[in-house]
């Protein structure tokens, strides 16, 4: 993970809420964003903010610990980004937001949750890759921390049940990007709908990820 310095990660936070509010992949003041400090803190978008309309110095500080340093009341969800940010040391940014096809997928019954969408492109595979489905706690509940702490374990991508998508990355730009490929591919899902579908194969999943890391 490089590190970042406090005022460019702010002015990040600011510019890329925006940007995915602009997208309309965030709505009203739904969704969270994060990136972790040299030191271990974190800044997280405030409590009921929008993410379009973030001021930088009012973004919140938080330690390790969940503790406010400084700025507006965090996200009521810090504590799950710090639990993904336990988990993977080279995690430096995470995006959590509501966006429709997404949260779509995570409201119906899935008979595997451990990949909740097909591969049905190769982008999704290399940017995505296994997008497991969590049990339902409402936001903020500190099982929904723990949970998420077990599969951050494994995954950088996981989804909410009935709720919404959780993404790391080494930074924020890429967690926006592998977001966006999973609400678009979540897209396509429901735009084939039940028609026959020809997946990629298993050989083909393989060779993605052998060439591209995924
Ligand atoms: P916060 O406004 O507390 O960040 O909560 C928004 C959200 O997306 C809950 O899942």
């Amino acid at each position: 993970m490089t590190s970042i310095r406090e005022d460019e990660a702010r002015a990040e936070i600011a510019h890329h809420g925006k940007l995915l509010y602009e997208r309309r992949l965030a709505h009203g003041s739904a969704g969270n964003l994060s990136v972790r400090l040299g030191d271990g803190s974190i800044l997280v978008t405030p409590t009921n903010s929008s993410l379009g309309t973030l001021t930088p110095e009012r973004i919140s500080k938080v330690s390790p610990e969940g503790v406010l340093i400084s700025g507006d009341p965090p996200s009521k969800e810090a504590f799950f980004h710090l639990a993904v940010y336990d988990e993977r040391p080279q995690a430096g940014a995470i995006v959590h937001l509501h966006s429709t096809h997404a949260v779509a997928v995570s409201c119906l019954c899935h008979e595997d949750t451990t990949n909740v969408l097909p591969p049905m492109t190769a982008y999704h595979v290399m940017r995505v890759g296994r997008l497991p489905l969590l049990p339902y706690y409402r936001p903020g509940d500190r099982r929904l921390a723990e949970a998420v702490r077990e599969t951050a374990k494994t995954h950088h991508a996981l989804l909410l049940a009935n709720h919404g998508p959780i993404i790391s990355a080494k930074s924020l730009a890429e967690a926006v990007s592998i977001y966006e490929e999973l609400e678009e591919t979540a897209k396509l899902f429901f735009l084939v709908g039940d028609r026959p579908v020809s997946l990629l194969t298993c050989e083909e999943v393989t060779e993605l990820e052998a060439v591209f890391g995924s």
